[in-house]
C-alpha cells in the first residue's frame, strides 16, 4: 500500500513511518521542511512540502497527525489560535488533496485516518467516557471538535473517515514520559493536585498498532477512543512510575502552583477522562499493553 502521513516526524508519526517501512508499504511525509524530515525518517519514505507533491502517486490510505504541540507554550489568545490553525489547515489541505485527485480522475484513498485527543471529552471528573459522552465545554473540546470537523468532508468524496482520540502516548524517547521522567528519576515526583482526576494513556506501539487496524478493516468509521482500556488517576500513574524507577513520588505540585505557572494549560495537567476504547474494543482490536504498569515495565525497565 501508499500510504500520505503528516505529521510523519513526530513522536506518533516517526514510529508509524517505520512500522510501515518494515511491512513493506510505500510511504509518503508531509513536512514543513522536507530535507529535515527526510534525514529523520527510514530512508525509504518520501517527503514533500504538502499533500499536493504527490499528486502523481495517489495513495491508498491517509494518516493524519500534524498540529502545533499541545503543551510547547503557554495558551495565549496567539497560542490557542495556533494549536486550532495548525490542525484545522493541515487536515483541510488534505480534503482539498482528494478533490484534486477526484478532479484529475486519478484514485482517491480508501480511508483517512485523522487525530483528535482526549481533550475532545474535556474534563469529566469521575465518570466513565466513552465515544458517546457529551463532551464538556473548554477549550480542549473546542480545539478536537473542530480538527474533527475539518475532516468531515473528506466523507462526501467516498473516503472513510477513522478519527483517533488519543489518549496520553508513552514510550522512550518524547511525549509525556520525557517530561516526567527528570524530576521522579531524581525522587522528586508527585502527584498533581489531589491526583484524583484521569490520565488516559496509550503505549505508542498499541496506538501505531490501532492505526494500521483503522487502516485494514475496511466498515471502521467515525471516532474511536485511543486509550488503553486501564485509564488510571495521575496519583496512580505518579505511584507507578516511581515504582517502575525505584524512587518515592512524595513530592506533589498543588494545583494553584500549576496553575500559577501555567495558566489555562494547567488544566492538562489538572482535569482529565476515565475514556475507554469501547469502540476499538467491539472492533476487535486488542492493546498489547492494556495495563500501566505491563507498559513502563516494557518502556523503562531493564
Ligand atoms: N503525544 C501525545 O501524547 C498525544 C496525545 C493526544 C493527541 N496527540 C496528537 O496526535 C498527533 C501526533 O502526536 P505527536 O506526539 O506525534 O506530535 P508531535 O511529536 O508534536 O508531532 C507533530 C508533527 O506535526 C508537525 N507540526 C508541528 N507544529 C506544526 C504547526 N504549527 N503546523 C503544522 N504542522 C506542525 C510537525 O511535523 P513537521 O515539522 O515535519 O512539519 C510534527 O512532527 C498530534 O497532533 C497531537 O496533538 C498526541
Amino acid at each position: 500500500m501508499r500510504i500520505l502521513v503528516t505529521g510523519g516526524t513526530g513522536f506518533v508519526g516517526k514510529r508509524l513511518c517505520e512500522k510501515l517501512i518494515d511491512g513493506g508499504h510505500q510511504v509518503d511525509v508531509v513536512s514543513r521542511s522536507p530535507s529535515q524530515a527526510a534525514r529523520g525518517l527510514p530512508r525509504e519514505c518520501n517527503a514533500g512540502k504538502s499533500a499536493m507533491a504527490f499528486i502523481d502517486t495517489p495513495p491508498d490510505a491517509i494518516v493524519n497527525l500534524a498540529g502545533e504541540p499541545i503543551a510547547g507554550k503557554r495558551w495565549s489568545d496567539a497560542q490557542k489560535k495556533r494549536l486550532i490553525s495548525s490542525r484545522v489547515e493541515a487536515t483541510t489541505a488534505l480534503v482539498e488533496f482528494c478533490k484534486a485527485l477526484q478532479k484529475a480522475d486519478k484514485p482517491l484513498p480508501a480511508v483517512m485516518v485523522s487525530g483528535s485527543a482526549m481533550g475532545y471529552y474535556g474534563d469529566q471528573g469521575q465518570k466513565k467516557v466513552d465515544e458517546e459522552t457529551p463532551p464538556h465545554p473548554e477549550f480542549a473540546h473546542r480545539l478536537c471538535a473542530q480538527w474533527e470537523a475539518a475532516a468531515e468532508p473528506i466523507k462526501a468524496l467516498g473516503v472513510r473517515l477513522a478519527i483517533l482520540r488519543i489518549g496520553l502516548v508513552l514510550d522512550e524517547g518524547g511525549g509525556t514520559l520525557a517530561k516526567m521522567l527528570p524530576p521522579f528519576k531524581l525522587g522528586l515526583g508527585g502527584r498533581f493536585g489531589d491526583g484524583r482526576q484521569f490520565m488516559p494513556w496509550v503505549h505508542r506501539e498499541d496506538l501505531v498498532e490501532a492505526i494500521l487496524y483503522l487502516i485494514n478493516k475496511s466498515g471502521l468509521e467515525g471516532p474511536f477512543n485511543a486509550g488503553a482500556p486501564h485509564p488510571v488517576t495521575n496519583r496512580e500513574f505518579s505511584q507507578t512510575l516511581a515504582r517502575h524507577l525505584n524512587r518515592p513520588a512524595i513530592f506533589p505540585v498543588p494545583a494553584f502552583v500549576l496553575k500559577a505557572g501555567l495558566g489555562e494549560m494547567s488544566r492538562l495537567l489538572l482535569t482529565g477522562a476515565d475514556m475507554r476504547p469501547e469502540r476499538l474494543h467491539a472492533a476487535g482490536f486488542n492493546f498489547g499493553y492494556p495495563t500501566l504498569d505491563k507498559a513502563l515495565a516494557d518502556i523503562l525497565d531493564d
